[in-house]
């Protein structure tokens, strides 16, 4: 059997009956570009049954007693956030997969295949460099030694191996593992009808932000992208291939999946299962390596079934079997709707409650602590601040309100739109207060804004807070609103603002906003700062007026970095012990004066391809000789700003608004800052 042919059970073009617990019968799709496939049918499934009925389940063609069949080639289309990140870290550990990302966006496959990836996430670059560049064979002692990069060399595969030790040994067996030469199995391309053809499985990431006109404008899916790859998936993929949706959609889209698929090429036979990312930006790897769950939606048919797990199978490379969840198909779809949507009412929550500790001398993180104590609560997300942003939450909170009013559930939907509404209110209570203490008047005024981003450790700004706080204090009319972000490209935020905000915004044609490299600069003759994005970089420096105190044993283990690894739990190491070595690895060298080869400390990587023309990271360091934007570089931190050179430089009375808690009060009061900080009672 050829390799192509190990996921298609069924000979070209053949009709198929499924077994009608739930429907994969032909319809004709909806085809419009607001398309909310539960306002289609959602009573449909008498309707599906009848459809199913009409039909002899003895034409099942499918042996549910064959063993699942190997995957060997893997499509994602959309190489975003999701799209980029989960192939890398798939193509990792599956390196007997191909795994192809396509998009449509030429320049964005080219930055893929440079140096400097289009997203920077950490942990990306070194997962890339194995996975898309292949890498060499590399041995290292399995057990932790004075010198990190003793030990001898063997040439196998990923294995431990013991041989008898030489006189350098002093007479000792001496333990080494040694991780194979690998070739690449990851690729970038726009080739998209060509690499879906010749994939087992299809994985659809692309785009499904909120609809901006037309029926549904602001709440419903703009399902556009995600219908226009259907259409090339149902007109190119092999019969028999997996179609699985990674972007998140509404409840019910399989049903549009599937009937896309049948109106293009009917009696063809394709599996449709539903497999929600949950990662988040600036935590990509992390989540993606150590993911809490995977959810996996199929058809409850013995092909659906075999289809989950032919993908469950993919992620078992390195996801424990029980973290992986099997459902429905609609369950799962809905299950990626509603934990974003959770997750955004708890931020939304603890910032109303923000503005009422504001009102009564409340502390709202002595508040968060309380009630996060109690394990029915738990701690997490409960950090008040000006709101969230991203992607995703509020899309999706607005996609579920939709559904909601979809299903005639008005008060469902209502009580979801809340969470979006406290979100603005706790954003534009911020701006407010900001313009407030400035005692209403902006004018001639220079403003500094620490963070573009919507979070720290990402340059992910898509419905970032500080965007519309910089519109509002715009609207003011300040001298100046300087922006500095230590993860963000200058250059691709000007052109962010110009889009967002209107070219009128930037200095260079006349308006308020100028961007700058550094933040000093940025703050410098600054009338107040506002901090809209947690990064560490703005944390309350160590230089304080006041001795520090004695570092907590978890900020010792912090600064020292990641521990040694070594011994692995497995005999055999995965690619994530590898990295986890790597990264300890990485962080002694710069912790001594290791003479280690910078960031590739067992010489595994090989060259990176280089970066075109356009590249705007080759740019950025072209134009100010500031290398530590792009992924290739990772975000370098720039260490905490000094705060007490900051406030120097600034002019009275040194107004500090910390629209993230980050920093210190009392600390930054000593200095001389008047600090404004969320959910803490102002003046
Ligand atoms: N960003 C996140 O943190 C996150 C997390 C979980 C889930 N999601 C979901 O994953 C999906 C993808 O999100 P993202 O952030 O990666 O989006 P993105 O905008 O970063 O990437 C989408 C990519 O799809 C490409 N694309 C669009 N139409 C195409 C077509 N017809 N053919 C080929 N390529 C096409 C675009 O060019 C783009 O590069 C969305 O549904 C999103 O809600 C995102």
């Amino acid at each position: 059997m050829s390799s192509s042919n190990l996921l298609s059970p069924l000979p070209a073009d053949t009709d198929v009956t499924l077994d009608g617990s739930v429907s994969t019968a032909p319809t004709t799709p909806d085809g419009s570009l607001g398309f909310s496939p539960v306002t289609d049918d959602f009573s449909g499934n008498s309707t599906v049954r009848a459809r199913l009925n009409g039909r002899p389940l003895s034409t099942t063609l499918f042996d549910t007693t064959t063993r699942t069949p190997p995957v060997r080639n893997i499509c994602c289309v959309g190489a975003g956030y999701v799209g980029g990140p989960t192939s890398a870290v798939i193509a990792l550990h599956n390196p007997h997969i191909r795994v192809t990302v396509v998009d449509k966006d030429p320049k964005r496959i080219r930055r893929w295949n440079s140096e400097h990836p289009p997203i920077y996430e950490p942990g990306l670059n070194d997962i890339l460099r194995i996975a898309r560049d292949g890498a060499k064979e590399c041995s290292f002692p399995s057990e932790p030694t004075k010198s990190p990069l003793g030990g001898s060399e063997v040439n196998s595969d990923i294995s431990t191996s013991s041989s008898d030790c030489d006189s350098q040994c002093e007479g000792h067996r001496s333990e080494t593992t040694t991780i194979g030469a690998r070739p690449p199995n990851l690729f970038f391309t726009t080739e998209v009808a060509k690499c879906i053809s010749e994939a087992d499985i299809v994985l659809i990431a692309v785009n499904t932000p909120t609809k901006y006109r037309g029926n549904g404008a602001g709440s419903a899916t703009d399902m556009t992208a995600f219908e226009a790859v259907t259409a090339v998936v149902a007109q190119h993929a092999r019969p028999g291939a997996t179609i699985v949706e990674k972007s998140t959609v509404p409840c019910r889209t399989a049903q549009f999946v599937q009937d896309t698929l049948a109106l293009h090429r009917p009696n063809v036979h394709f599996e449709v299962l539903s497999n929600p990312e949950f990662l988040a930006a600036g935590t990509a790897i992390k989540d993606l390596l150590n993911a809490d769950r995977i959810l996996i939606g199929s058809n409850a048919t013995p092909t659906g079934q075999r289809a989950s797990a032919a993908l469950a199978s993919v992620y078992e490379s390195w996801i424990p079997r029980e973290r992986i969840i099997t459902t429905n198909v609609f369950s799962s779809e809905l299950a990626k709707l509603v934990a974003n949507s959770m997750l955004a009412q708890r931020i939304s929550s603890i910032n109303s409650i923000a503005a009422v500790c504001e009102a009564t001398g409340a502390d709202v993180d002595e508040v968060a602590k309380a009630i996060g104590a109690d394990p029915r609560i738990g701690s997490k997300f409960l950090k008040a601040g000006i709101g969230f942003g991203g992607s995703c939450f509020k899309k999706d909170v607005l996609s579920l309100a939709y559904l909601a009013e979809s299903l005639r559930l008005p008060e469902v939907a209502e009580y979801w739109r809340g969470v979006i509404m406290m979100n603005e209110f706790a954003r534009d209570r911020f701006s407010a207060r900001v313009v407030r203490c400035l005692n209403n008047t902006l004018v001639g005024k220079k403003l500094t804004v620490l963070g573009y981003a919507f979070k720290k450790d990402t340059n992910d700004t898509r419905e970032s807070p500080a965007v519309e706080i910089i519109r509002i204090l715009a609207e003011e009319g300040p001298r100046e609103i300087a922006i500095y972000d230590p993860c963000c490209v200058p250059i691709q935020m000007e052109e962010e603002i110009s889009r967002f905000l209107g070219p009128d915004m930037l200095r260079s044609n006349g308006g308020p906003v100028v961007v700058y490299a550094d933040a000093y600069e940025a703050c410098n003759a600054a009338d107040a700062l506002l901090i809209t994005t947690e990064f560490d970089e703005f944390k309350t420096s160590t230089i304080s007026t006041t001795a520090d105190p004695v570092p907590s044993p978890s900020v010792v283990q912090a600064k020292a970095g990641p521990a040694d690894p070594r011994p692995f739990k497995s005999l055999e190491p995965t690619e994530s012990d590898f990295l986890a070595l790597h990264a300890y690895m990485v962080k002694s060298s710069t912790n001594t004066t290791l003479a280690l080869p910078e960031k590739d400390p067992f010489n595994r990587f090989n060259p990176m391809p280089d970066c075109s023309e356009d590249c705007p990271d080759c740019q950025l360091q072209k134009l100010t000789g500031v290398a530590g934007y792009g992924a290739s570089q990772g975000h370098i931190s720039k260490g905490r700003l000094d705060w007490r050179k900051i406030h120097y430089h600034m002019r009275k009375p040194h107004w500090l608004f910390d629209g993230r808690r980050v920093v210190d009060i009392s600390t930054m009061e000593k200095l001389g800052f008047r600090v404004e900080s969320v959910g803490r009672q102002g003046r």
